[in-house]
C-alpha cells in the first residue's frame, strides 16, 4: 500500500505587488529585501477573497489535473471521490468554527469527504500530508485526499513593522493523496514514504498573532486600535528555522539511509532564501538542490511548499521516481519533512 501523490494545483491571486510597491508605503527598498530575504514581489488578494476562495480554485486545479477534464461536470463527479479533506492554514476564513475544509467540501460538492483544518504554522502542508495518509491508512474504506494549503497573510500584516511586512503573500497550493496497490517500501517503492514532524512550543512567543483568541479575546465596545496581526521575532525565528531545516535534512537522510545525492530535489518551505542557504552551506548541499520560487511570492506559509511541487510538477521539474524532500518550519514553533517518492 502507498500513498501517492497523483495531482497537483495553486492558486494566487493576480495583484502583484514589487518591493517597489512595498517601499512606496513602508520605509524599505527593494535591496534591502532582496539582499536580506531573497524576495522581489509577492501576491495580495483583494479585500472580498478569503482563504477559502484561493483553495477552492487550487483544489480544482489538482482535479482537473487528476482527471485530464475541466469540464464542470467531470469536476463534480471527482470531488465525490473525495474521502477526505485537509486544509493546513493560518488564516482560515473563520476563528476557529466552522473549520475553511468544510467550506471548501461545500463548494466542491465533495459529499463524501470529511473535512478538518490543521494549525500547525508554516509547516501546515508537512503535518497535513502526514495526517491525510494516516487517516487514508487506518481504514480500508478511505482511498483519496485533498490536502491544502492556503492562506491570506497580507489580512495579518504588521504594517508597523518593517521586518516582517516585507516577507509575507498569499496563495494555495493542493495535492490529492491516493491510496494504491504501489509498494511502500523496496526498490520500486512509491508516494509518502518517510515523514518527520516536531515542535518546541517554548517558542511560541516569537510567531504570535496575539488579539482575538481566548487568551486575549476583544471585548464588547472595545474600539480596537490596530487590526489582528502577526508579530514576530525575526532573529529568534532566524536562529530556529536555520536549525530545524539542517536537522531535519540529516535525520531525514539518516533514517532512510541515503547520502544527499539519491535525493533529486529539497522542496523547502519559501519564508526566506538566507534561511534555505544557510543550512545547505551547513551541510554541503549544493543551492541548485533547493527549489525556491520565493522570488516571485514572498512567504505563504503553509501555501509555500504545496505551490512550489505544482510549479515543479508543471514544469516538468520531477519525474516519477524522483525523490523529493518537503522541510518546513514555522509558528507553534513546529518542523517537520516529508520523504515522497514521486
Ligand atoms: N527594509 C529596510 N531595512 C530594514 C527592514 C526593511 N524591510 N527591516 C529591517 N531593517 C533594518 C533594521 O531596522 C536594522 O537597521 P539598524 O541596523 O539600523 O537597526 C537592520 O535592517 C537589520 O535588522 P535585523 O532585524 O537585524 O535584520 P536581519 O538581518 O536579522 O533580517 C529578517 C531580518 C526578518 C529578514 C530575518 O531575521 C529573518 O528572516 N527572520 C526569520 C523570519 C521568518 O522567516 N519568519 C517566518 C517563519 S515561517
Amino acid at each position: 500500500m502507498a500513498f501517492e501523490i497523483i495531482a497537483t494545483g495553486k492558486a494566487v491571486p493576480p495583484h502583484r505587488v514589487t518591493n517597489d510597491d512595498m517601499a512606496a508605503k513602508v520605509d524599505t527598498n527593494d535591496e534591502w529585501i532582496r539582499s536580506h530575504t531573497g524576495i522581489g514581489a509577492r501576491h495580495f488578494a483583494d479585500a472580498d477573497t478569503a482563504c477559502s476562495d484561493l483553495a477552492l480554485e487550487a483544489a480544482k486545479q489538482a482535479l482537473i489535473m487528476m482527471t485530464g477534464d475541466d469540464r464542470e461536470e467531470a469536476l463534480k463527479e471527482a470531488a465525490l471521490s473525495l474521502d477526505m479533506i485537509v486544509l493546513a492554514s493560518a488564516t482560515t476564513d473563520y476563528y476557529g468554527c466552522p473549520s475553511t475544509a468544510c467550506l471548501i467540501q461545500d463548494r466542491l460538492g465533495a459529499k463524501n469527504a470529511a473535512a478538518m483544518d490543521i494549525t500547525a504554522g508554516c509547516t501546515g502542508f508537512i503535518y497535513g500530508l502526514e495526517t491525510a495518509a494516516g487517516l487514508l491508512g487506518i481504514n480500508p474504506g478511505r482511498k483519496r485526499a485533498l490536502v491544502i494549503g492556503s492562506e491570506i497573510l497580507s489580512r495579518v500584516i504588521d504594517w508597523s513593522d518593517r521586518g516582517s511586512c516585507v516577507l509575507f503573500g498569499d496563495g494555495s497550493g493542493a495535492v490529492i493523496l491516493e491510496k494504491t496497490d504501489a509498494p511502500s517500501q523496496g526498490p520500486d517503492r512509491r508516494g509518502l514514504v518517510r515523514s518527520i514532524l516536531g515542535a518546541d512550543g517554548s517558542g511560541a512567543q516569537h510567531l504570535v498573532i496575539h488579539r482575538g483568541g481566548s487568551r486575549d479575546p476583544y471585548k464588547t465596545d472595545e474600539v480596537v486600535a490596530v487590526s489582528p496581526h502577526l508579530a514576530m521575532n525575526g532573529r529568534a525565528v532566524y536562529t530556529f528555522a536555520v536549525k530545524a531545516v539542517a536537522d531535519t535534512i540529516t535525520a531525514l537522510l539518516e533514517a532512510e539511509g541515503i547520502g544527499i545525492d539519491s535525493v533529486a530535489r529539497i522542496v523547502p518551505h519559501q519564508a526566506n532564501a538566507r534561511i534555505v542557504q544557510a543550512a545547505g552551506k551547513r551541510l554541503g548541499i549544493p543551492d541548485e538542490k533547493f527549489f525556491l520560487n520565493i522570488e516571485e511570492y514572498a512567504n505563504t506559509s503553509a501555501a509555500s511548499i504545496p505551490i512550489a511541487l505544482d510549479e515543479l510538477n508543471r514544469s516538468g521539474g520531477l519525474k516519477k521516481g524522483d525523490l523529493v524532500m518537503t522541510i518546513g518550519f514555522g509558528g507553534g514553533l513546529t518542523y517537520g519533512g516529508n520523504i515522497i517518492i514521486w
